[in-house]
């Protein structure tokens, strides 16, 4: 299925935007270069920041891009239970020789600043998460030239999505990696994510907007059949992880495919959102009390995260993954979007029967 988004791009692969530092500039112009979709992750950086990324990435390639924007987070967490939460972490801070940082630390991620800095310099495509920003919003980036795309969860996300004006849906399957960008996160949602595949046929019968598909893609074969399934592109996190331009930590790209490492889980207990990554001492020993407290786990945990990384770690480090993990290929980034390619093309072949004997 042809849409204006994927006449932007060759290849019907788009790299997730991973917040965190890894979706760094150099792994966004290496899979547009290669014909995919290249995307940077404004999220816990200051408008600035975001704007010097463009700026570097706008060097290193002429070839379109996006970038991605959490939605804000107006509404207070239970301060008693932040409180509990950093008792329960005393321990924590102590081992890593460091302080819990401060929960308030902000609760929009710059969210207006970032727009304005997008609204003034357009990029070609702009994809939100956690949430619809409102059609004024979504007007005035078409009005710049700028495609945009909105992460839903649920059949009735995406239609929320659809009447808000969006140009196309990130469907997010419960196997993605990192945060899922549920609209609403309510607690007693917990571990009633939707399958990729199942929501894919929900959402593809609900909108009638282009589809692109996330969670758990790791081979072009997957990409195959998401796009059989009614979707226009596939969306990747883990496998770019991986990659030699990825910003992730060497340890996080070792720990996706280390035996030590069984599973993943969706957990808050980092962020105080549900994201999955590989279950690790830190999510094993927190994750069954983390509360629903997003951002503010996420400041809280923040100096941890850092010190588990900076002595590196595993054990103490959020370390997103989807539930593909294992099949994680270290390779550059530019000739896994050549490799995923030929296996899409490989796949749509068999399924065409032209693979048959
Ligand atoms: C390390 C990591 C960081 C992520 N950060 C973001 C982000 O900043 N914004 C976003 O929209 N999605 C983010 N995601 C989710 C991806 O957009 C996507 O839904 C997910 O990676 C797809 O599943 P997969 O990892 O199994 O490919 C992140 C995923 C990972 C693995």
């Amino acid at each position: 299925m042809s849409s204006a988004l994927t006449d932007l791009f060759p290849h019907p692969i788009v790299q997730a935007p991973m917040a965190g530092g890894v979706s760094v500039p150099q792994l966004a112009a290496a899979v547009s270069e290669a014909g995919g979709l290249g995307f940077l992750a404004a999220g816990y950086k200051t408008a600035d920041g975001m704007y010097q990324e463009i700026k570097q990435l706008r060097g290193l390639t002429g070839r379109p891009f996006g970038v991605n924007l959490f939605m804000p987070h107006p509404e207070y967490a239970e301060p008693a239970a932040v409180g509990v939460y950093a008792h329960q972490l005393a321990g924590e801070a102590a081992w890593y020789e460091t302080e819990l940082g401060d929960p308030d630390s902000g609760r929009d991620d710059g969210y207006d600043a970032k727009l304005a800095v997008l609204l003034d310099n357009p990029v070609p495509v702009v994809s939100f998460h956690f949430g619809v920003p409102g059609r004024d919003v979504l007007d005035a980036l078409r009005r710049a030239g700028t495609l945009t795309l909105v992460t839903a969860t649920t059949a009735d996300e995406a239609r929320a999505v659809e009447q808000a004006g969006a140009d196309a849906v990130i469907v997010q399957g419960v196997e993605a990696g990192g945060h899922q960008g549920t609209h609403r996160d309510i607690a007693e949602n917990d571990g009633s994510g939707i399958g990729l595949l199942s929501l894919l046929a929900q959402v593809r019968e609900a909108v009638r907007l282009p589809l692109v598909a996330a969670g758990g893609i790791m081979r072009g074969s997957q990409i195959a059949a998401v796009l059989a399934a009614g979707a226009s592109a596939a969306q990747l996190g883990t496998a770019f992880v991986a990659t030699h331009e990825s910003g992730a930590h060497a340890v996080h790209k070792q720990a996706l495919t280390n035996p030590l490492f069984t599973r993943t889980a969706l957990t808050r207990a980092f962020s105080g959102r549900p994201a999955r990554g590989l279950v690790n001492r830190f999510v094993r020993e927190h994750g069954p009390y983390a509360p629903a407290a997003y951002p503010d786990l996420h400041h809280l945990t923040a100096p941890l995260r850092k010190a588990a990384a900076r002595a590196g770690d595993a054990q103490g480090m959020a370390l997103w993954a989807g539930q593909g993990h294992r099949m994680a290929r270290e390779l550059p980034a530019g000739q896994l979007v050549e490799v995923l390619a030929a296996e899409l093309a490989a796949a749509r072949t068999a399924l065409s029967g032209g693979g048959t004997a």
